[in-house]
C-alpha cells in the first residue's frame, strides 16, 4: 500500500476517533460514538496490516488471537463493578508495552529506520527514552492501583516523611540518566530508566487513599495515553501518535473534572498524593447513638405522600443490580403525579459514569437524571431523599471533619430534604471507610437490606 494511501486511511481512522469521543461524551450519542470508535479502530487494523513492512502474518496472527481470547474470556467474565481495576490492569499492560518497544527499538534500530546500535539519532534517543519513563511509571501505578482497588493491597494512603522532595529528587535523577542515555547510548542506563520509573510510579500511587483512587485510575489512563503517544514516535506511526494524543488528553481532562469534583487539586494527584496526611477514620464515635428503622411498606407509605422525590444512587446499587426495580418503583411514583429526579454524584460507584450507565440501561429517562452542580439546590425544597446504596457521596464529613479522608468533597446535601430514606444492608461503611452520621438523624430512617430486594418489596407495597 502506498505511503500516499496509508495516511489517508490513518486520517480517516483519526477522525473517527475524534468523532468517537464527542458521541461518547453524552449518553444519548454514546451508543454512535462507539459505533465510530470501533470502525475507525478496524481501519487503522486493516490498514497497518497493509504495510509492506509486514513480515510474518502467522506471527501477528497468533498474537491477536491469543490476545483476543484472553480479552474476550476475560470481557465476558468481569463484573460491572470490577471495572476500574480491570482499567487499571490494561493501562499496565500499555505501559510495559510501551517500554518493550523502545527496548526493541534500541537493541535493533536499524529495524525501526533510526540508525545503527551506538549511533542512534538523538531526536529518536529522547522520545525514546521519554516514551520508556513514562511507560515504566504507567506499569508500576497501574499494578499497585490495581492492587488497591482489588482489595490485595491496603488501600489506605502510605504516607512518610518529606515523601515530595523524595519524588521530586527521583524524578530530576531520571532527568540526569536520560541526559546520561542520550549521550552514551548505554544499555546500562536504559535499564536503569526503567527501574528507577518503575520505583517512582509505585511512590506516586502508594501515599493515595481509597477515595481518591478514581483520579488516579483516570490519572493513569492520561499516562497510559502518552505511552503510546511515545510509542508512535519510536515506530514513526502517525495514527498512533495521535491516538496516544488523544487518550493523553482526555484523560488529563476527566482527570482535572473528577479533582475539581472531589474538591482535589490536580497538581498534587500528577506529583503522586493528596490528602494522605488525613487519617482514614472519622474522628466522630456513633457507637451509643441509635438508628431509625423502616420496612418497605413504610417507604411505600412516606414515597405516596410525597411531591417531590430525588433518588441518589450509588455503588450498592450496581452491586445489586436494582436499577430495573428501581425504575418500575419510580414510574408508579410518577403515575401518581409525583415529581421524581435522579442527582448523580460525579464519582458515586466505582467509575466515571457508573450510575449513568445503569440507569440508561434501565430506560431512565435523560432529562431526569441531574448532576450535581444541576440539582443539589433543590434537595431544601425536596420532601424525600431516597438514598439507594450511596454512601459516601452523602457524607456531610465531607462539609465538616477536616480530619476525615473524603474532607473537601462536594456531597449531595440530601440531609437538607424533609424525609431521608437510606436503603443499604447494615451499618457498615462505604468505600472510604467513613462511618456516615447522617444515618443517625432525626429525619434519617434506614431501611436495612439488599436494594434490588428493598425496591421489589416496595413496589408491591405501592401497587
Ligand atoms: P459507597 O460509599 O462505597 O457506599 C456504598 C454502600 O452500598 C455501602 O455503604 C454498602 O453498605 C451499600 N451496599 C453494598 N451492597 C449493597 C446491596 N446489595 N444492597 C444495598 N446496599 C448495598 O458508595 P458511593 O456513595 O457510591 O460512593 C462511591 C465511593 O467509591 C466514593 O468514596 C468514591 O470516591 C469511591 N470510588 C469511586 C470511583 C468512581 S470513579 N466512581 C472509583 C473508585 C472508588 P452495606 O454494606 O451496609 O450494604
Amino acid at each position: 500500500m502506498s505511503s500516499n494511501i496509508v495516511a489517508i486511511l490513518y486520517l480517516v481512522s483519526a477522525l473517527l476517533f475524534i468523532f468517537a469521543l464527542r458521541g461518547l461524551s453524552h449518553p444519548e450519542s454514546s451508543r454512535l460514538g462507539n459505533i465510530f470508535g470501533v470502525v475507525g479502530m478496524i481501519i487503522a487494523i486493516i490498514t497497518t496490516l497493509m504495510f509492506k513492512s509486514v513480515l510474518s502474518y502467522v506471527e501477528i496472527g497468533s498474537a491477536i488471537l491469543v490476545g483476543g481470547a484472553i480479552g474476550t474470556f476475560i470481557a465476558l467474565r468481569i463484573e460491572m463493578t470490577a471495572l476500574p481495576q480491570l482499567v487499571a490492569a490494561f493501562h499496565s499492560l500499555v505501559g510495559i508495552a510501551a517500554v518493550f518497544v523502545a527496548a526493541a527499538a534500541f537493541y535493533d534500530p536499524m529495524a525501526f529506520g533510526i540508525g545503527n546500535i551506538g549511533s542512534i539519532g538523538m531526536s529518536s534517543l529522547i522520545e525514546m527514552s521519554i516514551g520508556t519513563f513514562i511507560g515504566a511509571i504507567t506499569f508500576s501505578g497501574s499494578v499497585l492501583a490495581f492492587g488497591k482497588l482489588q482489595g490485595t493491597v491496603s488501600g489506605k494512603p502510605i504516607v512518610f516523611k518529606f515523601q515530595h522532595s523524595i519524588n521530586a529528587l527521583i524524578l530530576i535523577f531520571i532527568i540526569i540518566l536520560i541526559f546520561l542515555f542520550v549521550r552514551n547510548q548505554s544499555p546500562t542506563i536504559f535499564w536503569s530508566i526503567v527501574l528507577v520509573s518503575i520505583i517512582l510510579g509505585f511512590l506516586v500511587v502508594i501515599p493515595i487513599g481509597g477515595a481518591d483512587m478514581p483520579v488516579v485510575v483516570s490519572m493513569l489512563n492520561s499516562y497510559s495515553g502518552w505511552a503510546a503517544c511515545g510509542i508512535g514516535f519510536t515506530l514513526s506511526n502517525n495514527l498512533l501518535i495521535i491516538t496516544g494524543a488523544l487518550v493523553g488528553a482526555s484523560g488529563a481532562i476527566l482527570s482535572y473534572i473528577m479533582s475539581k469534583g472531589m474538591n482535589r487539586s490536580i497538581i498534587s494527584v500528577v506529583l503522586g498524593g493528596f490528602g494522605g496526611e488525613q487519617s482514614s477514620s472519622s474522628s466522630s464515635d456513633n457507637s451509643d447513638k441509635v438508628v431509625k428503622q423502616g420496612n418497605a411498606e413504610d417507604a411505600a407509605y412516606v414515597l405516596k405522600n410525597a411531591d417531590s422525590v430525588i433518588i441518589v444512587p450509588g455503588y450498592g446499587m450496581a452491586v445489586a443490580q436494582a436499577q430495573h426495580a428501581l425504575r418500575e418503583m419510580s414510574d408508579i411514583l410518577k403515575n401518581e403525579g409525583i415529581n421524581v429526579r435522579y442527582a448523580i454524584h460525579p464519582v458515586a460507584g466505582r467509575m466515571p459514569g457508573h450510575m449513568n450507565v445503569l440507569l440508561a440501561e434501565a430506560n431512565v429517562e435523560y432529562e431526569e437524571v441531574l448532576e450535581l452542580e444541576e440539582i443539589n439546590h433543590d434537595f431544601p425544597m425536596t420532601e424525600v431523599s431516597f438514598v439507594i446504596g450511596a454512601n459516601d457521596v452523602t457524607n456531610p464529613a465531607a462539609k465538616t471533619d477536616k480530619s476525615s479522608p473524603i474532607y473537601g468533597m462536594p456531597i449531595l446535601d440530601v440531609e437538607k430534604s424533609q424525609t431521608v430514606l437510606f436503603i443499604k444492608r447494615s451499618m457498615a461503611t462505604g468505600y472510604s471507610g467513613v462511618d456516615n452520621e447522617l444515618f443517625y438523624r432525626d429525619n434519617t430512617t434506614m431501611l436495612f437490606g439488599d436494594a434490588k430486594k428493598m425496591c421489589e418489596d416496595i413496589v408491591k407495597s405501592l401497587g
